[in-house]
């Protein structure tokens, strides 16, 4: 293995290479890839030596490193343990990782998910219901709290008081909080309680992080007057059913995490390939007709069903397209290479993370039409994962990856179903909103008219 090549560099000073990666991650790594081919090396101040990876054999090839060779809870910890905390899933390897991957993920697998096609169809319908006509407003962040109540309708299951009422102006504070670049980047993690954007995040966190401890009580006391769960409905139950660890203290300072991290890391995602998706959609006007054609022919004037989703093919390449042709952040899903390892005739060393560059993977000439917003790209073929996968893959595969294309599917389905929508002044530049890439100045839209 020592005789084989390391990855290439750009020609560029470390700083250079940290300044453009700061100002426009997406553009950047496209020219790296343009000059140094599809493995390449960065070294960024702060973050040190970066191999990404930006092209499917790659990826396939990291999916199937057993962890003695990369882990991804110990690198992502660092990167998203102030978000989130350090014991969500997403922040561990080992028994510990596979054992809650074995708690949660029964929720977020067919028949379970498939069960919340409704509430995904009623939360958009009465949004939408509530928007102006013949005037311009911002859709993100609508959209934003439609994947917010969702999440936390599904993943928390009934309780006595709506789960959305109780977290969802605490998960919205917490969002806005993160927004500050300043929040984001390690170096300027300032706590001074109101007087920096960091003290003021934090205290936002403590909040949700209190809602949640509320919620949990809530159940608690319930699961005391009903007895034990016999056969949890919802990931909180399952959760708390698990019994993860033999302090009382540690069990729910898990499940906080853990629920922060699906309720808001879920949210983020989702919102902001909605977003993207919708973009997309009204800046090609024959797209639009095209679907709102497939919904009319298919569903008529009644709410899309589960059942409904296999025969919507355009409906399902307009969702995939969306995830394809802008991806929400410039790498995702990050590995750390624990020994020295072999990726396409590359050596890595030990101690380097790895990122996976989808929006690269994407652009590949896989695909017919790879630099416009085209759903043909999906349609009349089948992709497999180990072609394409916004979700990524291996064992750490996209906990939620099932209830993000549902809600996909019935959000968009719904607005091109119900609304004559047309596109405001919006850009096709990602921007940064907290962790996530939204199109630069939100989506601005107009509503000529609701139908039926
Ligand atoms: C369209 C929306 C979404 C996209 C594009 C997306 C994409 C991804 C990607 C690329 C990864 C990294 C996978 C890897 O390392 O190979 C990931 C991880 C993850 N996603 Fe998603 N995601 C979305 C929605 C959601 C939702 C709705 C949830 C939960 C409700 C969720 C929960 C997670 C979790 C927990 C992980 C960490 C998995 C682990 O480390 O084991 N995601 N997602």
């Amino acid at each position: 293995m020592n005789n084989l090549p390391t990855p290439p560099e750009p020609s560029l000073s470390r700083f250079q290479q940290t300044l453009r990666f700061i100002k426009e991650p997406y553009g950047f790594l496209a020219r790296t890839r343009a000059e140094c081919g599809e493995i390449f090396t960065l070294r960024l101040l702060g973050m040190g030596k970066w191999v990404f990876l930006c092209n499917v054999q790659a990826l396939n090839e990291l999916y199937k490193l057993p962890e003695e060779q990369v882990l991804a809870g110990e690198i992502r910890k660092k990167l998203v343990a102030y978000l989130f905390g350090s014991r969500a899933s997403v922040s561990l390897d080992g028994p510990e990782y596979s054992e809650r991957r074995r708690v949660i993920m029964p929720f977020f697998g067919g028949r379970r998910v498939f069960q919340h096609t409704g509430l995904l169809h009623r939360l958009t319908e009465e949004k939408l219901m509530r928007w102006p006509i013949d005037e311009a407003f911002q859709l993100q962040p609508h959209l934003n709290e439609i994947s917010l109540e969702a999440s936390s309708r599904i993943l928390f299951g009934p309780l006595d008081q709506d789960p959305a009422t109780l977290l969802v102006p605490y998960a919205r504070r917490f969002l806005v909080a993160l927004r500050p670049s300043s929040v984001q980047s390690r170096p300027l993690q300032w706590d001074l309680g109101r007087w920096s954007p960091y003290g003021r995040f934090l205290i936002a966190r403590r909040e949700l992080y209190g809602a949640l401890d509320t919620v949990i009580s809530a159940l608690q006391r319930r699961r005391a007057f009903d007895e034990v769960d016999p056969e949890p409905e919802d990931v909180l139950s399952a959760l708390m059913a698990a019994e993860l660890y033999e302090d009382a203290e540690d069990c729910r300072e898990a499940i906080v995490h853990e629920m922060t991290a699906l309720v808001v890391g879920g949210a983020e995602t989702t919102s902001k390939v909605l977003a993207w998706t919708l973009l997309g959609v009204l800046s090609h006007r024959q797209i639009f007709d095209r679907l709102r054609q497939e919904l009319d022919d298919g569903l008529g004037e009644r709410p899309i069903r589960t059942e409904d989703l296999r025969r919507l093919h355009y409906l399902h390449a307009v969702i995939q397209e969306g995830m394809r042709f802008q991806s929400v952040g410039p790498f995702a899903g990050p590995r750390i290479a624990k020994q020295d390892i072999q990726i396409c005739g590359y050596r890595i060393a030990a101690g380097t993370p790895l990122a996976q560059c989808l929006q690269e993977v994407g652009r590949s000439d896989f695909f017919p039409n790879p630099e416009q917003f085209d759903p043909e790209n999906f349609l009349d073929r089948k992709i497999k994962a180990s072609d394409w996968s916004p979700f990524g893959g291996g064992t750490r595969l996209c906990a939620g990856m099932g209830l993000a294309q549902l809600e996909l599917a019935v959000v968009v389905g719904t607005l091109v179903q119900r609304l004559d929508l047309e596109l405001g002044s919006s850009s096709t530049e990602p921007t940064r909103a907290g962790i996530t890439y939204q199109p630069a100045n939100g989506l601005s839209v107009i509503v000529r008219r609701r139908r039926f």
